[in-house]
Formats: C-alpha cells, structure tokens, sequence
C-alpha cells in the first residue's frame, strides 16, 4: 500500500503540474479527492487493516492528503493570476482614440449644461464662486434675509420644513448663500452661487426641486445701472443673440429694496408670441440685510439676482414643460441631452452641440 501511495502521489503531484486551466486542475482534485477519488479509495480501505497498520497508514494518507491539497491550491493561485493577466490584456481600452457619436449614449442634462454656460459667462465677467448647504438653518434662509418670523413674506414660497425642532428647512432660495459670503468673505464682494433648491409645488412650471443661481456684488459704489449691464451683457451671451431687450418691473422681495423683476423681450419672446418674458429677480440690498452681516450699509452698497437655472434652459432649448427635466426618460433625454466632454466656452460657442441639432 506504501508503493501505490508514493506513486499516486508522484502522478498525481505531475497531473496538477500539467494543469493549463482552473477546470481541467479541478478535474485532477476531483479524481483525487472527491467521493470517488483515489485517495478517498484508500482511506475507505483503511479499515480492513490491523489497528497497528490501520494507524501507521493512516497518518501517511494524512501527510499526502496535506501535500496535494496545498499543491493544488498552489496551482489555482497561479492559474487564477494568469487568467486575470490574460483578461486585462484583452481589455485594454486606448484613451487617444476620439469618442464615437453614435456610440456614445450618455448626455449631459439641459440642466447641467444651462448651468455650465451660465457660470461661464459669470466666470468670464470676473465673478467668483461661493456656495451653502441644502439642508439650510432659519437664519441663513429668513431672518438675517430680513425676513423675521411671522412677516407675511415667508409665505411667498412653500417651504419644507425640517423636524421643527432642529431649526432646519430645505433652502427655498440660493439667497442664504449672500448671507454666508457676506459673513466671512473680505470685501468687496462679487460672487454668483448655484444650488438646488426646494418648494412644495408642482405643476407645469414648478417641480418640488429646481436650481437657482444667485449673484450679489457688494463694494463702494456699486449701483443700479451695473446692475442692469451685467444682466443685460449676461443675457446676450447666454441667449447668443444681441436681439435681447431687458425691462426692470418694480417688484417686492424683502431683501432688496429697491426691488425689480427683470424681463426680457425680442426674439425670444415674439419666439413664442409674447412681449416680455418673466426671467428674474434682482435689486439694490437691502441696508438690514447689509447690517445683519456686519456691514456699514453707508459706506457699502451693491446689487443681488437670483435666476432659476431650469427656467432658462427651457427658454433657450425650447422645452416645454419643466417636470419632464426629472422623468429620467431615456428618449428625452436623447433628445434635449448634450454630448459629454463639449464643455461650453465663450470662444466656440456655447450650445453649438446642442443634441436636438444634431
Ligand atoms: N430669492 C428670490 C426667489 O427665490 C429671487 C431673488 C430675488 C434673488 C431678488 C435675489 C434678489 O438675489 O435680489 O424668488
């Protein structure tokens, strides 16, 4: 029984050697191992020997059955490292090739990209970024906006609140973000801050979330006539059309005063027969929310917007209705999508790969 056991030890030791693939070693374990295996062969036939015998051959068994089993394992390790080499080798991907069109299924949301072109053209005219947090405290979101409790401006917009015992809504205006700015940053200040944010409505025109950019320039002498250059420039670029008119209607919101939504005429109002287009709002800041941030509103002045990013890209790519923008329809978003890695620029254009022209 020693010799037949040195010489299944030795072919099988050659046979796991011999391997060239994870089945064909499997196949080799099996026919030593598994139930019916040479080795379990022996082991079953332990038991017709003496005792003295039975124990002696026993630890041999043991001993060989150890030796295999880590020579397999060996093998596995090696056979498993090659088939992963051999894959990789096949999967290589040439990152200098151009992307291919008609291949290339995702795009970038008209939201997305409404959102890239607008703070390029902000970037371009010397506007820095700042941002805050969705999930925003009363004071950022209200009260240092010159809105206090109980002021019957609090219900211009639904707000979601929080547990009300935290003190926290979801932000119902990027405007909070001019109070942190104005909190820390030195003066004078020129920034624009994009975000989500959230209201309890929908319908047609108004979804739950949306997104906002908000602009606020505070220095010595900023006033109302660059207030309306900088909208009137940025309106032009964005719509790349200089057939861009903009109307300042006196309007009320709590932290600017005096108050303006601005609306735009030409071609993209007769574009859908209208005169003027509701677009914004915006105005002179308010000299309490000026005070509320610490600064002399006698010695600092300046002007705030605040745009809804959504309602833009639905004017300038013609898209109808604003809740389609979060159906995640795949043919919609076919359709009204940009092709990634065509970042917008002032220099080539910024919609020139629009996906519906294509
Ligand atoms: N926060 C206003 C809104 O969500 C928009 C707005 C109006 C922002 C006037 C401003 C502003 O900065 O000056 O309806």
């Amino acid at each position: 029984m020693q010799q037949q056991l040195d010489e299944l030890k030795s072919s099988v030791l050659t046979a796991i050697s011999n391997a060239a693939s994870l089945p064909a070693l499997d196949e080799v374990r099996v026919g030593v191992m598994g139930k019916n295996g040479k080795l379990t062969a022996m082991m079953k036939g332990l038991g017709a020997l003496s005792p003295d015998e039975r124990k002696a051959m026993g630890q041999l068994l043991n001993v060989v059955k150890e030796e295999i089993a880590t020579a397999i394992e060996t093998k596995k390790a090696d056979l498993e490292t090659a088939a992963l080499n051999a894959k990789l080798a096949t999967e290589t991907v040439d990152v200098t090739l151009p992307v291919r069109p008609e291949t290339h299924s995702g795009r970038i949301h008209p939201v997305s990209q409404a959102m890239e072109e607008m703070l390029t053209i902000f970037a371009q005219m010397g506007f820095e970024l700042a941002d805050g947090p969705d999930i925003e405290d009363d004071w950022h979101n209200f009260e240092a906006l010159n809105i206090p409790q109980s002021h019957p401006s609090r219900q211009m917009q639904a707000t979601f609140f929080m547990d009300k015992t935290v003190d926290k809504v979801l932000r119902t205006q990027t405007s909070g973000v001019q109070i942190r700015t104005m909190e820390k940053h030195k003066l004078p200040i020129k920034i624009v801050a994009p975000g989500r944010v959230y209201r309890c409505d929908y319908d047609a025109t108004h979804t739950p979330m949306f997104h906002q950019i908000e602009g606020l320039v505070i220095d010595k002498k900023t006033n109302l006539a660059n207030l309306k250059t900088v909208l009137t420039e940025f309106m032009k670029l964005f719509f790349e059309t200089d057939d861009v008119t903009l109307r300042f209607r006196p309007s009320y919101f709590p932290f600017t005063e005096p108050s303006y939504e601005a609306d735009v005429g030409g071609v993209l109002a007769r574009a859908i027969g209208k005169e003027w287009l509701e677009l914004l709002g915006c105005g002179m800041v308010h000299p309490n929310v000026l005070r509320n941030c610490g600064i002399d509103p006698d010695e600092y002045q300046g002007f705030a917007f605040g745009c809804g990013v959504d309602r833009f890209a639905m004017m300038k790519y013609g898209i109808p209705d604003l809740r389609s923008f979060f159906d995640a329809d795949m043919r919609w978003i076919k359709h009204y999508g940009f092709m990634a890695g065509d970042m917008p620029n002032i220099l080539t254009g910024l919609s020139l790969t629009n996906g519906s022209k294509r």
